[in-house]
């Protein structure tokens, strides 16, 4: 984030900042001490780990400055005060497994779609707040949306005027929820802007995820359920580059503009698992073939030559990323054994228990 002595937004509302990114957002926010503040409501489901703001309410200086609610983005009534008393509204909360979103697609169009429109309802209300003279100005609005909107791209980089063709019932709600954000901007005015961030990584990661998934699996010497040939292609991004670049647009971003948040590392899922195997010296025969994701995309990548030009660069390599996330995860056991437990052992029965009965060594 930039311009750190004069934020342009002091009070911040951010949705789903217990979670994976939007918690990085938090921390790197408030370490700043820059005077903002910064509300975060969260549903805590699944995903959402207070323990991921344990930094935060940990610094006395920066828990004064940081308030905690637990709620629903879809409840109007919890919604509408906090988006009443704050400048900008930075809303990451949304369901985000896209095998989640396979086996139970519903939450995922609560959140992602009929969430994020209660949230624009309320910064609606507020822009007639404006024009009946009760507030000087409209909280802008940021919507965290993914490059999986442009649904598999077999060669080249999408482009933000690209069309979407989303092929999950994840992407197909993150590309509803921003499109109703657009909607907004064009038909009342709203201040907004959108981000499509790729493949991110990084400490906090929740481990439902691959990266995650496999470092603490192989830690553990369990095996590794790589998806059919694992030749499918990710653009990797370091979470505080993504978290960065968020607050970039937020500060910089034209209104109704849409963002790229590309990390430029593209890998293959075989060489994403080779890098993390080597760092942890742990075999290759640990790695599982399963039967594959269904309508599982092929190949992510952005371009992001838009964002750059807005004066937003990475700073992370993948290498080193790679290094500091197995090397947090190897020093932070009791944060992910917490949540390897529980309702963790039904997923990840349903998820991979019949994949890992018929899977085969991974040639
Ligand atoms: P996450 O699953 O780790 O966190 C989501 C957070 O939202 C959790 O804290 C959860 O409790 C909260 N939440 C869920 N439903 C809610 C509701 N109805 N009301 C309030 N809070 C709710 O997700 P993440 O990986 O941190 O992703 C954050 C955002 O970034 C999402 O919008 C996702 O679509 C987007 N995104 C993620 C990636 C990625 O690779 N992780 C890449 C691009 C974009
Ligand atoms: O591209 C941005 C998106 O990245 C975000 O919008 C999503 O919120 C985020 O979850 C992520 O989606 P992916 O589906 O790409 O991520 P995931 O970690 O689930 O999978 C990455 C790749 O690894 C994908 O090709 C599927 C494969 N995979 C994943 C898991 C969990 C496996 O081969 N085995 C696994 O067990």
């Amino acid at each position: 984030m930039t311009d750190a002595l004069q934020p342009r937004f002091r009070r911040l509302l951010v949705t789903g900042g217990a979670g994976f990114i939007g918690s990085c957002f938090v921390r790197d926010l408030l370490a700043r001490r820059d005077g903002s503040r910064v509300s975060v409501l969260d549903k805590l489901t699944y995903a959402g780990n207070r323990a991921n703001l344990a930094p935060v309410e940990a610094d006395p200086e920066q828990a004064s400055r940081f308030r905690f609610v637990v709620g629903d983005i879809a409840d109007p009534a919890v919604v509408a005060p906090l988006v009443a008393e704050s400048d900008a509204v930075v809303n990451f909360a949304a369901e985000s497994h896209v095998d989640r979103s396979i086996l139970d697609p519903e939450a995922f169009l609560r959140t992602d779609v009929l969430g994020v429109h209660v949230l624009l309802e309320a910064c609606r209300a507020e822009r007639e707040r404006v024009r009946a003279g009760d507030r000087a100005a409209a909280p802008r609005f940021l919507q965290v949306s993914t490059d999986e909107v442009y649904g598999s791209v077999a060669t080249g980089a999408s482009r933000e005027d690209d069309r979407l063709e989303p092929r999950s019932p994840y992407s197909s709600a993150k590309a509803a929820g921003e499109l109703l954000v657009h909607s907004y901007f064009v038909t009342y005015g709203l201040d907004a802007v959108v981000t499509r961030g790729s493949n991110t990584y990084g400490p906090y990661h929740h481990p439902e995820k691959l990266i995650p998934l496999f470092i603490t699996n192989a830690m553990d010497d369990q095996p590794l359920p790589l998806y059919g040939d694992g030749l499918q292609r990710r653009d990797w991004l370091y979470v505080a580059d993504h978290a960065g670049a968020i607050g970039h647009v937020l500060e910089h971003g034209v209104a109704g503009e849409t963002y790229n948040v590309s990390g430029g590392n593209e890998r293959t899922n075989r060489e994403v698992v080779t890098a993390l195997l080597a760092r942890l010296g742990k075999p290759w025969s640990l790695v599982r073939t399963v039967e594959d994701r269904p309508g599982h995309d092929r190949r992510y990548a952005m371009d992001g030559s838009k964002l750059s030009a807005l004066g937003w660069t990475n700073t992370m390599t993948f290498e080193e990323g790679l290094a500091a996330t197995v090397d947090w995860f190897r020093d932070n056991q009791n944060w992910w054994r917490a949540i390897k437990s529980g309702e963790w052992d039904d997923y990840y029965r349903r998820q991979y228990g019949a994949r890992l009965a018929g899977s085969r060594e991974a040639t």
